[in-house]
């Protein structure tokens, strides 16, 4: 069982894109966790999940329209978890080699990875609890590592993940300073099956790939352990700090 015992219960929680692999996952969970009061889904495509305890809202992470719209809706919590993203759709793929550099790519890489992030953290900030532990968790990816990358390639994507850790940990320190008990992180949940994984991983392992329930349960007792030391921090599924 996945617990938020370190939390002040009844605890409230949030998922953005709660339409996608690793965001359902985190919405199931949340629901089985025995503090839980209630989860606020929001999502681009619907989402399926019926549960008395789950409404869910529409949002569009690149009209910031929307995401003031969302905010109507939004009950002060004590969790979020923004589990959108994007690695290809329609014409866009990630770039293998310099050539394919591409400024419609990039930009819907960053509008999608790192600015929308950063407008749904400007609108729901403010209902967020502070009282006492709170956590702001956005997906990131470890390949958005500046340090850990080894390969290259996939320029929108690595660098619209490292820009998303970078205005993670500059909100980091300004919510800090009002807020000290409210800890702010960018989270990697592995390699996934998902929509977003799914052409990029036929040739891994089993054991490589997780399954989204897998890596949502991992993530949210990251979660539940997080203290205020870990503000600012860019950390695994498995607990360990990935270096930026
Ligand atoms: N899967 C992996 O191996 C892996 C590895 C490292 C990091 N991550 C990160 O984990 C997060 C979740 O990915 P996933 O694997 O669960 O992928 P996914 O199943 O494709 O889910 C992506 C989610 O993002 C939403 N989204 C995309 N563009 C949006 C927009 N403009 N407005 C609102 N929502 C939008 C999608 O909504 P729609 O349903 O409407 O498209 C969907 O809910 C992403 O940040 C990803 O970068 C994944």
């Amino acid at each position: 069982m996945i617990n938020l015992d370190t939390f002040d219960a009844p605890v409230r929680a949030v998922v953005v894109g709660s339409s996608g692999a690793i965001g359902q996952s985190f919405v199931k969970h949340l629901l089985s966790t025995p503090e839980i009061d209630s989860v606020q889904g929001f999502s681009r495509s619907k989402c399926e999940i019926k549960h008395e305890k789950f409404e869910n809202y529409a949002i569009d992470l690149t009209d910031e329209e929307t995401i003031i719209k969302a905010k109507e809706s939004l009950k002060p919590y004590h969790l979020i978890i923004i589990a959108t993203g994007m690695l290809h759709q329609d014409h866009v793929q990630p770039e293998k080699r310099f050539q394919d550099l591409d400024p419609k790519t990039l930009e819907t890489c960053y509008t999608v990875n790192t600015i929308g992030p950063m407008l749904v953290a400007k609108h729901f900030l403010e209902k967020m609890n502070h009282d006492n532990k709170s956590v702001f968790a956005f997906l990131s990816a470890k390949v958005g590592s500046i340090e850990e990358n080894r390969l290259g390639g996939w320029y929108g994507y690595r660098s619209s993940k490292a820009a998303l850790n970078m205005h993670m940990k500059s909100l980091s320190i300004e919510i800090q300073r009002f807020h000290p008990q409210s800890i702010i992180v960018s989270l990697h949940p592995g390699t996934v099956k998902s929509k977003l994984s799914d052409p990029f991983s036929h040739n891994l392992n089993p054991d490589q790939l997780f399954e989204p329930d897998f890596a949502a349960e991992k993530l949210l007792r990251v979660i539940n352990n997080l203290e205020t030391q870990h503000n600012g921090g860019f950390i695994s599924h498995d607990g360990t700090t990935i270096p930026f």
